[in-house]
């Protein structure tokens, strides 16, 4: 189980889910994705209308999981997030093990699924705590700008403490969600990551493109809207590191 996780708002994290998961589940494969955001976004770039009950009426206990699972492309189902997700942000912490829902919620029930993704808000609220409970993986999406990375040494924080105070050791990869060849800046920030997470970037950067951005507009993934353009290679190409754990090499790039 995998959150896609970067308290950054746009850095590509739902693009990531809903093309990586789709991409995924096309060579073959079970996938699930969970939009955990109450922006819904994920369920729309599916072509979900967003007033679906989801995840929010089985985290607060009026649905099974079963009963939310919606089957969109073959091998691919999703799990939305529903207009009332936001009531969780507003739970108190000290509330009956409210981080833990989502782990409790999800515990066994998708053992079926070859992977699971879960999309999360851009925040570093409840939800997300919810998230960093119920997986073992981690995908930080990372946009090429400087910026991107001061957030990113604010993510690895919250994650390392949650490694010592739950006692677990997370998986951890990178992905360059919206990278800019022709622009200095991106290559710099990728050098950079590369050194601090030596074989923990994916070997597929995943460039900034205009048809990437088209898709969600038509609730389309980029493997439908334009399987032939090189963001459609870009996340079939990612699929496959995803899966081999195949990543960059320092100074490759
Ligand atoms: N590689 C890319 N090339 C072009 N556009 C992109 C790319 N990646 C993402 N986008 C666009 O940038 C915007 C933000 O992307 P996305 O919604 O995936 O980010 P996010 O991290 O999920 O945002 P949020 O934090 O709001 O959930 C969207 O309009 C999306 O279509
Ligand atoms: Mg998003």
């Amino acid at each position: 189980m995998v959150a896609v996780i970067n308290q950054k708002g746009g850095v590509g994290k739902t693009t990531t889910s809903a093309n990586l998961g789709h991409a995924i589940a096309g060579s073959g494969k079970k996938v699930t994705v969970i939009d955990l955001d109450p922006q819904g976004h994920l369920s729309v770039s599916l072509g979900v209308t967003q007033n679906h009950s989801g995840i929010d009426d089985v985290l607060l206990n009026n649905r099974t999981l079963q009963q939310q699972l919606v089957s969109v492309r073959e091998g691919l189902q999703l799990i939305a997030s529903g207009r009332r997700l936001p009531e969780i942000e507003q739970l108190s912490e000290e509330g009956a093990r409210s981080g833990d829902l989502l782990r409790h919620a999800l515990q066994g029930k998708l053992s079926g699924q070859d992977f699971v993704f879960i999309d999360c808000p851009p925040s570093s609220g409840l939800l997300v705590t919810n998230a960093l409970f119920a997986v073992d993986e981690i995908l930080i999406p990372m946009a090429g700008d400087f910026l991107a990375l001061q957030g990113l040494s604010y993510l690895m924080g919250t994650i390392r403490k949650f490694e010592r105070v739950f006692k677990k050791k997370y998986k951890i990869l990178l992905v360059m969600s919206r990278y800019s060849p022709t622009r200095p800046i991106s290559k710099q920030v990728l050098n950079i990551l590369l050194q601090h997470f030596p074989e923990q970037i994916l070997a597929t950067v995943i460039r900034e493109t205009a048809v990437l951005a088209e898709c969600p507009s038509f609730g389309k993934t980029i493997l439908e809207y334009s399987p032939k353009s090189r963001s459609a290679r870009d996340f079939r190409n990612l699929a496959k590191d995803f899966q081999e754990s195949r990543v960059m090499m320092y100074g490759g790039k």
